[in-house]
Order: C-alpha cells, then sequence, then structure tokens
C-alpha cells in the first residue's frame, strides 16, 4: 500500500518566507530520516530543511528561486514500511546527531525544530551566514595543521606578483554554503574562503568543492610543498617550480621533509602570504638584567634551574600584552577577539622541525618557574613527547635565536596570532654617554605583527615598551 508524506516547510522562526536556493534531492532518490531535501535562504541565514521520515522521493513541488513559508509542500516521500513504524526513535537520534555535527568549528547552529505536516519531529540545520566567513581564518589555521599539502595549494592564490598582494577570492565576499556543503569542506580540509563558488550569487556548491581538491590535487602535492603556485582560478598565476636535475650537476641523495617540517610548512607559508608582515627591529639595554641572571644562577645552581633571557623576556612581553591588548588578540573576519588571558608561546628547535609550545598563564608565573617550564617544554620538543594542547591556545609567540648567533630577523606570525618577537644574541656595544664610550649588554627585539590590525607606530611603542622594561626589570611590579 502506498505511504505518499506531504513534506511540509516546518516553523522557520522569524521569518515570513524563505528563497528555495537548493534542491538537494531529485524525484526517485532513497532518502534516510534526517536527510536533507532543500537548502532555503532568507537575508540572514542558510538553512537545510531534512526530512523525518525515510523513503523515496516521488514528487518535488518547488524549483530554485521559488518562495515557500510555513506549511507550503516541498515534496512527497513514499515512506518505507520500516521507517514509519521506527520513525519518531529515529527523529529524535538524528536530531542529536545534527546538534553535534553542528558543534564542528563553522559555527552551524541548530536554528530551529518543528513539525512537518506528518506529524514527526523535523529539525533546521541553519547557519548564521557572517559566521561562515568570519570562521575562515581559524577553519585555515586547522586545515593547515591537519591537512599541510592541501592548505598550501590553497595559499598559493595570494602570492604576491610585481609587489602587489592579492586577496583570496572569496575574502572580498562573503562565502555562502549551505551545512551540509560546510561539512564536506570540513572532511576534505578545505577552508571555504578560497573556494569560488557557482550557484546562485555565487553560492558554494558540493560540485565547487570537488572541483577545488581536484585542481589542488592536480599541483601536485610534493610540488606545491615545495613553493609553487598552483592556479587556482582568480587567483594569480605564476610560473611552475623549476624542475631541474640535479645530477646534471653532481652526486646527489633525496630525503623526505619530515612530518613536522611539512606541517609546519604549510602553516608558514600560509602566514607568510596571508598575513602582511611588518617587523620593527630594535634594541634593549640588558646591562643590568645580565648581571640578575647570571646572579640568579648562581644562586640556584643546585636546585638545577638554568635562568636565560628567554625567562626573562617571557614576563616582559605579557606586561606589554597587558599595556597594548591589542596585541593579545586574533581576528576573526572583522572582528578582533581580545583576550584575557596570557598564553605565550615559544619557537623550540628539534631535530624533526620546529614547534611552538605554550606557556599556559604565564601572567602567574615568575621568572623560576618560566625558566624551569620553558626548559621542560623544550626538552619535551627535542623528544618528541610534547601533546597537541601544549602547543595550542598561545596568545603571542617568542622566536629566541639569542643561543645561536645573529643580529636581526624577521619571523613570522604564528596565525592567528598577531604578533611574534624574535630576540637575536646579546652583544656588548659601546654607547657614548656623552663623555666617553661605556660598554652596554645590548639585545636585539625583532617584532614582527599584523599590519591589518597593529599600526606602525603602536608596533615601534610595543617594542620600544618591551625594551624599556628589559632596561630597568622593576618597572614589571609598576
Ligand atoms: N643572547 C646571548 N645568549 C643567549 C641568548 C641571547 N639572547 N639567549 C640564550 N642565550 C644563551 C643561554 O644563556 C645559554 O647559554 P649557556 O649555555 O652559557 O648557559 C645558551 O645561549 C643556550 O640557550 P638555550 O639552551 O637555547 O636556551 P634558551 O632558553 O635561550 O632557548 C629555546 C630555548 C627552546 C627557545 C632554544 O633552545 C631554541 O630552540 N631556539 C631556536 C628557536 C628557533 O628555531 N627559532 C626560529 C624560528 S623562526
Amino acid at each position: 500500500m502506498s505511504n505518499l508524506t506531504a513534506i511540509e516547510v516546518p516553523d522557520i522562526g522569524d521569518f515570513d518566507t524563505v528563497e528555495v536556493i537548493e534542491i538537494l534531492v531529485k524525484v526517485g532518490d532513497a532518502v534516510k530520516a534526517e536527510q536533507s531535501l532543500i537548502t532555503v535562504e532568507s537575508d540572514k541565514a542558510s538553512m537545510e530543511i531534512p526530512t523525518a521520515i525515510a523513503g523515496v522521493v516521488k514528487a518535488i513541488a518547488v524549483k530554485v528561486g521559488d518562495k515557500i513559508k510555513q506549511g507550503s509542500v516541498m515534496l512527497s516521500i513514499e515512506a518505507t514500511a520500516q521507517s514509519s513504524a521506527a520513525e519518531p526513535a529515529a527523529a529524535a537520534a538524528s536530531s542529536s546527531a545534527a546538534a553535534s555535527s553542528n558543534s564542528a568549528p563553522t559555527s552551524s547552529v541548530q536554528s530551529s525544530s518543528a513539525a512537518a505536516a506528518s506529524g514527526q519531529s523535523a529539525s533546521i540545520q541553519g547557519s548564521v551566514i557572517a559566521s561562515i566567513a568570519s570562521t575562515s581564518t581559524n577553519s585555515a589555521a586547522a586545515s593547515a595543521a591537519t591537512h599541510g599539502a592541501l592548505s598550501v595549494a590553497v595559499t598559493a592564490s595570494a602570492v604576491p606578483l610585481a609587489g602587489k598582494l592579492e586577496l583570496p577570492i572569496s575574502t572580498a565576499g562573503l562565502p555562502h554554503a549551505s551545512p551540509s556543503v560546510r561539512k564536506f569542506a570540513r572532511e576534505l580540509g578545505v577552508d571555504l574562503a578560497f573556494v569560488k563558488g557557482t550557484g546562485i550569487k555565487e553560492r558554494i556548491v558540493q560540485e565547487d568543492i570537488q572541483n577545488f581538491v581536484k585542481q589542488a590535487l592536480a599541483g601536485g602535492a610534493g610540488t606545491l610543498a615545495s613553493g609553487s603556485g598552483a592556479s587556482l582560478g582568480g587567483g594569480i598565476d605564476l610560473l611552475p617550480w623549476p624542475k631541474v636535475d640535479f645530477t646534471k650537476f653532481g652526486e646527489i641523495t633525496s630525503k623526505p621533509l619530515s612530518r613536522i617540517k611539512k606541517i609546519s610548512g604549510a602553516n608558514l607559508h600560509r602566514n607568510w602570504v596571508m598575513i602582511p608582515h611588518v617587523t620593527n627591529n630594535d634594541e634593549a639595554n640588558i646591562t643590568e638584567l645580565e648581571a640578575l641572571r647570571v646572579t640568579l644562577n648562581k644562586e640556584n645552581e643546585k636546585a638545577g634551574i638554568k635562568v636565560t633571557m628567554l625567562a626573562f623576556v617571557i614576563k616582559a612581553v605579557v606586561a606589554a600584552l597587558k599595556k597594548f591588548p591589542e596585541f593579545n588578540a586574533s581576528l576573526d573576519g572583522d572582528n578582533l577577539i581580545l583576550k584575557q588571558y596570557f598564553h605565550i608561546g615559544f619557537a623550540a628547535d628539534t631535530p624533526s622541525g620546529l614547534v611552538v609550545p605554550v606557556i599556559r598563564d604565564a601572567d602567574k608565573k615568575g621568572i623560576l618557574q618560566l625558566a624551569a617550564e620553558s626548559s621542560e617544554l623544550a626538552k619535551k620538543a627535542r623528544d618528541g613527547k610534547l601533546a597537541p594542547a601544549e602547543m595550542q591556545g598561545g596568545c603571542m609567540s617568542i622566536s629566541s635565536l639569542g643561543g645561536i648567533g645573529g643580529t636581526h630577523f624577521t619571523p613570522i606570525i604564528n596565525a592567528p596570532e598577531l604578533a611574534i618577537l624574535g630576540v637575536s644574541k646579546s652583544y656588548m656595544k659601546p654607547v657614548w654617554d656623552g663623555k666617553q664610550f661605556v660598554p652596554q649588554m645590548t639585545l636585539p627585539l625583532s617584532l614582527s605583527y599584523d599590519h591589518r590590525v597593529i599600526d606602525g607606530a603602536s608596533g615601534a611603542r610595543f617594542n620600544a615598551y618591551l625594551g624599556s622594561l628589559l632596561a630597568d626589570f622593576r618597572r614589571i611590579a609598576l
């Protein structure tokens, strides 16, 4: 016996009508309970309307562009026998599944749920369009960490040409996509900010993501990882990465990049091309601080704690972040997320590559504790024993090459942070005091900051303030 059910538009909240922008099924399709049927869009949100029952689509009563309202019949489904019997349980289970899938990073939210004409509960997976764009930076970071090669492909569209940095395609507008398409993108590690939508109003459809992945893969992970610019359409076509037969010039061996290098390389590449970096170089007079450091080390020799300049720099960075809160922030679309906590990352050189452990709540720790903790984390990093949680949540990072050498350098910002401090090797500098040259122990400081948020003057003030704290550490207590 035929069991045809008309599927109506459920409660759509505050909207009188919504526009059909995507029909996700066709006549003859077998659908499962809670499978999305159509996507509708108001001026504020896009929503997918699922079916509460499993069955076969028999007729579709709407087309793309139709304006529909609560109670409008969308399509009819012939329910499968088991589906009708097991329906309430299935609907309840799938509602919770929808809620949990919405907790993923793209900020999908359970918009509303309503009773469909059949009497079964149906939920709408909704997403506020504005939040799709605002999460793009974070999702790029997440995807870069887990899908390094693909993310490099992604950033290739933002490579500078003739001194001009062209923004990736979709950052100029908001990437519109339905929750299921965003879920699909998440599963593949694709950041929608870089996908060009071919649907209505440049909406991103599943096919766009498939094409994007195909293009990225066609570039070849190896080629991409070595810094070539793959053409992703709408971006800049760069010359292909030079292919050279090195054996023509002499004997060679080939060694694959370590996993850490591949992941950090993809992150560094993205950060370098996407963040307009400016580096402010300054110097701090650490003559007194160096004397204090030597004394502390003598006093704590037996306890086995070695204080390096890093611990003082961490403490000073925290104080500077307190004075300049815009540095303790991250960009989230057009919003600045200001942090009330002070977790400081520091780059650690390990045999497999660069990692950035994070010291949590550095504002609540003293110099000896910071020294002990940084040395413990650095050891863990070198032994490859850092837990993922120990590398997350940083507010600002420090890259200290002071133990190695160099005068100044340009550290690359660790997105989504806004600044990074590079510390080079301290040296004795002759400084004229008006009568004579006096020796001054000097620490070079290189502050790279994200110029989208931080002005040149603020960058210079931050670095100068940092220098003044290191020159007279008592100021930290003020
Ligand atoms: N100027 C002069 N000497 C310095 C110094 C500075 N700015 N910073 C450290 N030193 C000295 C230390 O006092 C120590 O001296 P000692 O051996 O006489 O006691 C020596 O250099 C080695 O210090 P190190 O073991 O490196 O400790 P640290 O606390 O300074 O640094 C790490 C710890 C983990 C940050 C560091 O070992 C490291 O890995 N740095 C590399 C970071 C990197 O690769 N950055 C590049 C990213 S772009």
